[in-house]
């Protein structure tokens, strides 16, 4: 095994992950039938919560120590998570076939492209200069072993299931609500 020059660092598994938002957001687009649209929708919202999650545990402390404007950067991404969370909490209470939905898919493409934009062409590449390779890939198992703690994903065949209704039941933040239960505190 060639380990050592095949193991990815945080950066790619964080931009696989946009990749993939943005290929769901393209198919969510394209897709006639409002029962495919309804699970591409639940599958990108509780993908893009656990990438959320993921980084805000792991990858933005790093970038608020090692980056120099580093907690200017973590704030403004924060508040872009807020907003992101903010649209896929409404895309979630909204019909599939309604007209809403598509509005709020534009909606949240808008600002994660704008978001995923500012972390691949700035954060990222710092992280890269900043931190030695070997902690890079080390955050890599960790952002990967934080999403497949929190399965949020809805089984194919129960798009609807009861935890990811929980996970975006109201008045409860989707990546606070992730986050307590990746670390164990009671919610
Ligand atoms: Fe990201
Ligand atoms: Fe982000």
């Amino acid at each position: 095994m060639t380990e050592a020059t095949s193991q990815q660092d945080v950066v790619d598994v964080l931009s696989n992950d946009h990749r993939e938002f943005l290929d769901l957001v393209e198919q969510i687009k394209v897709t006639g039938a409002t029962e495919q649209r309804r699970d591409l929708a639940d599958t990108l919202i509780s993908e893009l919560v656990r990438h959320a999650v993921a980084e805000e545990m792991f990858v933005y402390p790093a970038m608020r120590r090692h980056l120099p404007n580093g907690e200017e950067a973590v704030e403004h991404d924060t508040k872009e998570h807020k907003e992101l969370e903010r649209t896929m909490k409404r895309l979630e209470a909204v019909d599939a076939d309604s007209p809403e939905f598509l509005d709020l898919i534009r909606e949240l493409e808008a600002v994660l492209r704008d978001h995923v934009a500012d972390e691949e062409s700035e954060q990222f590449p710092e992280l890269r200069a900043r931190i030695p390779r070997e902690d890079l890939v080390e955050m890599a198992d960790k952002v990967e072993a934080a999403k497949a703690v929190a399965p949020t994903r809805p089984h194919p065949l129960a798009p609807n299931n009861q935890v990811f209704h929980k996970l975006v039941g109201p008045g409860v933040g989707l990546v606070d609500r992730l986050r307590d239960k990746l670390t164990g505190r009671p919610t």
